[in-house]
């Protein structure tokens, strides 16, 4: 397996996070190889959540590792993988705070539907629809954006920087202009 480098908003190549991914047609061992080496990479990142798009990909895949019991993550963890995923129910409203690995030391605050009913592939092309509610719902919220190259600043209520203290405290710093800032 190969751990993939994860391109991030603020350097050149991070436009690829901005173009819309393509469907994915062909379901073999190149996928499945693809999808191990995004969670070997997802892992080592600590992120709950990648997009191929994040890795310089254009095709709609996604992988999520999160676990069904928050009280017993180890016991509890799950693996999603979705392919040529689309959202076809969404209810509820919630604001939480997401994070990026693309968009390291950022916060934001998102507006996201709590239940959503998504149809998506599996690693050998079989259609299935999934039920997630609450986190897992945002999580694949967030994950199919980047797939129409939206990243969660763009449709944030508030941005924040995260400031860690000295004395190992976060602090959530408001940003008012996050692209003009940077540059
Ligand atoms: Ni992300």
């Amino acid at each position: 397996m190969a751990k993939l480098r994860i391109l991030t908003i603020w350097e050149e190549e991070g436009e690829l996070l901005r173009q819309p991914a393509k469907r994915v047609r062909i379901f073999d061992r190149r996928l499945h190889q693809l999808l191990e080496n995004m969670v070997e990479t997802m892992r080592e990142g600590k992120g709950v959540g990648l997009a191929a798009p994040q890795i310089g990909l254009d095709q709609r895949i996604f992988v999520i590792e999160y676990p069904e019991d928050e009280e017993r993550p180890e016991e509890t963890m799950q693996r999603y993988e979705m392919i040529n995923p689309e959202i076809v129910k969404a209810k509820g409203s919630e604001i939480a705070h997401e994070a990026c690995l693309s968009l390291p030391g950022l916060a934001a605050e998102v507006d996201r539907a709590t239940y959503v009913l998504v149809k998506a592939q599996d690693r050998h092309g079989k259609s299935r629809r999934i039920k997630v509610y609450d986190w897992l719902a945002r999580i694949v919220q967030h994950e199919i954006d980047h797939l129409s190259g939206v990243l969660m600043v763009d449709i944030a209520e508030q941005v924040y920087k995260v400031v860690e203290q000295e004395d190992g405290e976060v602090e959530l710093v408001p940003v008012e202009e996050l692209f003009g800032q940077e540059e």
